[in-house]
């Protein structure tokens, strides 16, 4: 599990960690937008907290998780990234966990100063397509506006307007903030520099969740 507020770097390591560990990456931020994409009853109700850079109620994200986790791809195990976001979206991950009989091998919580979370996000492109995120300095496509894994558009998302981060970011600190101590007090918390080079968190992740677990979680 990835914790981190919005533009620590989630996405692009449940991406790297699910290719290199061959279970998927669920992030329930890309399930929101390919749903809003593809205007299905539950996309155009997402929208309008997303939109605002709320989060959706936990009944509808616990669900979508529920049948998300009950796909034959996740039986072997998979990477959570922006799951679960509140207290609540957690004690209902423990009990989805236990009807799994499957155990949390680790929380990786990636920490980026504040500044840095702001930069990044505002200088961000986002795949329409696959998701995948860019930096357009630090981390930029191949080509401009082309997306290097699947070849779709890249476009600035709207919730990364610099008004909506910073909103998003308040969000974090009152709503998601409390699941550091949450998992701390569960023994899984392993935190990690997210201000270093990709490829060095990346490192760090596999690290931090291999001594305790010995599989990525
Ligand atoms: P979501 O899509 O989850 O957004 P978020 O949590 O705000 O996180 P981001 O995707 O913005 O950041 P990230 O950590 O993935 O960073 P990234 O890897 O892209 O959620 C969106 C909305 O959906 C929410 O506001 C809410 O409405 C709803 N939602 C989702 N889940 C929900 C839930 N569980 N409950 C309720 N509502 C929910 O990286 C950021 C940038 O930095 C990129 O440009 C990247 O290239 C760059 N970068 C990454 N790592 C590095 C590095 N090490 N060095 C330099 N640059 C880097
Ligand atoms: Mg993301
Ligand atoms: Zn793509």
């Amino acid at each position: 599990m990835l914790l981190g507020p919005p533009g620590a770097g989630k996405g692009t390591q449940a991406r790297k960690l699910s290719e290199s560990f061959v279970v998927p990456d669920i992030s329930t931020g890309d399930i929101f937008r390919n749903a809003v994409t593809q205007r299905t009853p539950m996309g155009m109700a997402a929208k309008r907290f997303i939109d605002r850079g709320e989060l959706v109620p936990d009944d509808v994200t616990i669900l979508i998780v529920e049948e998300r986790l009950a796909q034959p791809d996740a039986a072997a195990g998979f990477i959570l990234d922006g799951f679960p976001r509140t207290v609540h979206q957690a004690t209902a991950f423990d009990a989805m966990l236990a009807a799994m009989d499957k155990t949390l091998d680790a929380v990786i919580e990636i920490s980026v100063p504040r500044e840095l979370l702001i930069q990044r996000l505002t200088q961000r492109a986002t795949c329409t397509n696959c998701q995948a995120s860019y930096h357009l300095t630090d981390a930029p496509p191949k080509t401009a506006g082309v997306c290097d894994r699947c070849g779709g558009t890249l476009v600035h998302r709207d919730d990364d307007s610099a008004k909506m981060v910073l909103h998003r970011l308040e969000v974090h600190d009152a709503q998601t903030a409390p699941l550091v101590s949450y998992y701390k007090g569960a023994g899984l918390l392993r935190t990690v520099d997210g201000t270093q080079p990709i490829d060095a968190v990346f490192s760090a992740i596999v690290a931090a969740a291999a001594p305790q677990g010995g599989r990525a979680a």
